[in-house]
């Protein structure tokens, strides 16, 4: 399997901390966010990494990360020349992935979920997509997943009324229809290509699978607050 981490986007919730630095450099604890997805990818047991960014940025990538040998993996880049959405992004890794199924994720979370052993059985899986969910006290905020009887049955992105407390976190991953899947999304209201409506695309197939993930999750890109709970739970485990 390929990995795809995706560090591009505005970042608008973090300003003025984001006006000239990328939200996946701002620190958490003793590391740029972006550290967090590099060492799940390792720990996933993948070993090709491609990291989606905006011009303005990449280089501070290519400079910070160089090949990535130090954290056991080769990283190449690709740049989103403006951010028209998640799908959008995941679209630009299509000759990188090159026929293998894909393991996403976004750029700005940090979780303590080992994605090993899920990673193993989606390997075994013929076809579908799998996405990871975590109950969270604010939903809305979110895409919220809802499952009945062990199956994914709605999946909404920032519902105002939530069907459920469970959160679609920024994990995916895809078997190889994903690009031709993203080629038939048209933008959202608020012009871009959704992740939650190709992961409909995958329900309505009757190929969506939900893993429910140990431990704590956060998308520092969320609030002031969600990024110091993550430097908060980072450092008291260490
Ligand atoms: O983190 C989980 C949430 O992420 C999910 O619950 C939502 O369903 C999903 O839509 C997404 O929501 P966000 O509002 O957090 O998405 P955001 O625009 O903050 O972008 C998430 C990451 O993707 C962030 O690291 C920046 C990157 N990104 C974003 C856009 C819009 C790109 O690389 N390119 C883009 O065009």
């Amino acid at each position: 399997m390929r990995g795809i981490i995706l560090a591009g986007g505005t970042a608008t919730r973090l300003k003025p901390l984001t006006e000239v630095v990328n939200k996946h450099l701002l620190p958490v604890y003793n590391k740029p966010v972006i550290y967090y997805t590099l060492e799940k990818m390792a720990q996933a047991g993948i070993k090709d990494v491609l990291i989606t960014t905006g011009a303005e940025h990449s280089g501070e990538f290519l400079n910070l990360l160089r090949s990535g040998k130090e954290f056991g993996l080769q990283i190449s880049y690709e740049v989103q020349d403006e951010p028209r959405g998640l799908s959008d992004a995941v679209s630009l890794a299509e000759d990188f992935a090159d026929n293998k199924k894909i393991l996403v994720i976004l750029g700005d979370n940090v979780f303590s979920h080992d994605l090993r052993p899920a990673v193993e059985k989606f390997k075994q899986q013929e076809k579908g997509a799998m996405i990871f969910a975590i109950p969270m006290k604010n939903p809305s905020q979110y895409g919220v997943v809802e499952i009945k009887e062990g199956k994914v049955v709605s999946l909404e992105e920032k519902p105002k009324n939530p069907k459920s407390d469970l959160v679609q976190t920024g994990i995916y991953m895809y078997d190889n229809q994903v690009f031709n899947l993203i080629k038939t999304l048209k933008p959202s209201t608020r012009g871009e290509l959704e992740i939650t409506d190709l992961n409909n695309l995958y329900l309505k197939q009757g190929q969506l699978s939900c893993e429910i993930m140990s431990g704590w999750w956060v998308d520092i890109g969320t609030s002031f607050d969600e990024l110091y709970r993550a430097n908060k739970l980072v450092a008291e485990k260490k």
